[in-house]
């Protein structure tokens, strides 16, 4: 009796993966040709790094629109061998909805499982936890957005800096010394430099050379309300955002930004969303005219900024802020605009799913107007999206992977919109996201 070849149990075999895998990503439906792009290597040669022209991404030649989530916490996940696996449901289940950029950060500086034990020392294993989450990203067609540190405590950033700074014996008073002290500016850099020039042990790949690699972000929400002229936040944003260039010029780079407006440009100062924000030390404009820098980064917390609980004023608020935002990205910066983090927290006395909802339609419904003109809306991100599993650990703003209609239904729709090629129906989009919310 005739037995099978090697060879055709090797059909036999993939046959077998590709359905498991189009059961797997099913829900709801994507095309084929995106549930099984990671098991194809030839498609490697599709997989491009992203590029700016003007004030728009473009990759392989086409438009490129980011439709993206925050998971700040991969890397730390990924160090737990038992939790890894929540890192692969996060990118294979926000792949299977459309979204195509994942921010997270590429810190842990100081503390309890530290990436950076000290200045230039790193754990290895928190090292290869994060060549993992690079490594599952690209085999999941996600891009990701990496940060290379904190304005906040949270994870080290640069009060651990400065902690590092006084421990060797440097002179320092305020966390905002950061910015300026020659020592601790080396420590940063060192730091971007063992990033951008780390080799991926799954896959060799040094991250410098992976297109998976959306963006590098210089530090998340920078303030340095020591000095509100903002003269020390722009030198130290021009030193850096030329070192990043100077290893690496391919990928794009932004820098994390809330998007305050400064004293540069007092004519837009009622934009911003208090009298307050104009003494953080940031300066929109100015601060994304610094050499390097490849689009602008902008955050919407209205719920927290406005300091009152959400009402139609926050949707007011969101709007502004977002068309004047792309509308100085196209007659000043001549660059995107990516909204890197929006969203309204739940332990808000006035909150409901629903304001949530419509908030987030007015982010897209806003990018997709911009879009529409052929204006900067880049795109945006959700902040931020979970996996089941994981909701011990929801800041007020965690939206659960099919837990909810925002996941399972209003971020498909309007990556439907986004990028119909990569939906099978592609006339199923819903009217509701079309229809004015103001
Ligand atoms: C870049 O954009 C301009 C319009 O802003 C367009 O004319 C040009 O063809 C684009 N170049 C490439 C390489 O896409």
């Amino acid at each position: 009796m005739a037995t099978p070849t090697s060879g055709s149990k090797a059909i036999l075999l993939i046959l077998l993966i590709a359905i498991l895998q189009m059961e797997e990503g099913s829900e709801p439906t994507l095309n084929q040709f995106r549930s099984l792009a990671m098991a194809d290597a030839a498609d490697d040669q599709e997989w491009t790094t992203v590029e700016k022209n003007n004030t728009h991404f473009v990759a392989s030649g086409k438009p490129f629109h980011v439709s993206g989530f925050n998971t700040y916490w991969l890397m730390s996940f990924s160090v737990d061998h038992s939790a890894r696996a929540k890192v692969s449901d996060v990118l294979r289940q926000s792949a299977s909805i459309g979204l195509n950029v994942c921010r997270t950060w590429a810190f842990s500086d100081g503390g309890a499982n530290p990436l950076q034990i000290s200045p230039s020392v790193y754990d290895e294993d928190v090292f290869k936890a994060l060549d993992f989450v690079v490594y599952e990203a690209r085999r999941h067609r996600m891009r990701l957005i990496l940060s290379f540190c904190n304005n906040w405590e949270d994870y080290g950033g640069k009060a651990q800096y400065v902690k590092w700074g006084k421990e060797a014996g440097l002179d320092l008073s305020s966390d905002d010394d950061f910015f300026s002290d020659p020592t601790v500016k080396g420590y940063y850099r060192a730091h971007v430099e063992a990033i951008l020039t780390r080799v991926n042990t799954f896959n060799g790949i040094m991250y410098k050379d992976d297109p998976t690699i959306f963006a590098w972000e210089l530090i998340n929400e920078p303030r340095c309300p020591s000095d509100p002229s903002g003269d020390t936040l722009q030198s130290w944003i021009e030193e850096m955002a030329s070192y990043v260039k100077s290893i690496d010029p391919s990928h794009l780079l932004e820098i994390g930004t809330e998007g305050f407006y400064g004293s540069s440009t007092p004519e837009y100062l009622h934009l911003n969303p208090g009298t307050y924000f104009a003494q953080v030390g940031t300066d929109f404009i100015r601060n994304h005219q610094a050499a390097g820098v490849d689009f602008a980064s902008v955050h919407i917390y209205s719920d927290s900024w406005l300091a009152n609980s959400v009402t139609g004023e926050h949707l007011v608020f969101l709007k502004s802020w977002m068309e004047e935002h792309m509308d100085a990205a196209e007659k000043v910066l001549n660059m995107p605009v990516v909204f890197g983090e929006f969203g309204v927290t739940s332990k808000d006395e006035k909150f409901t799913a629903k304001f949530r909802e419509v908030f987030i339609n007015t982010v897209y419904n806003t990018l997709w107007k911009s879009r529409m003109r052929g204006g900067s809306g880049g795109g945006c991100l959700l902040w931020q999206l979970f996996p089941e599993g994981t909701e011990h650990m929801d800041d007020g703003y965690a939206v659960v992977l099919h837990k909810c209609s925002i996941t399972s239904k209003l971020l498909p729709d309007h990556n439907r919109r986004l990028f119909p090629s990569d939906w099978e129906e592609r006339s199923e989009v819903e009217s509701y996201i079309f229809h004015e919310e103001l």
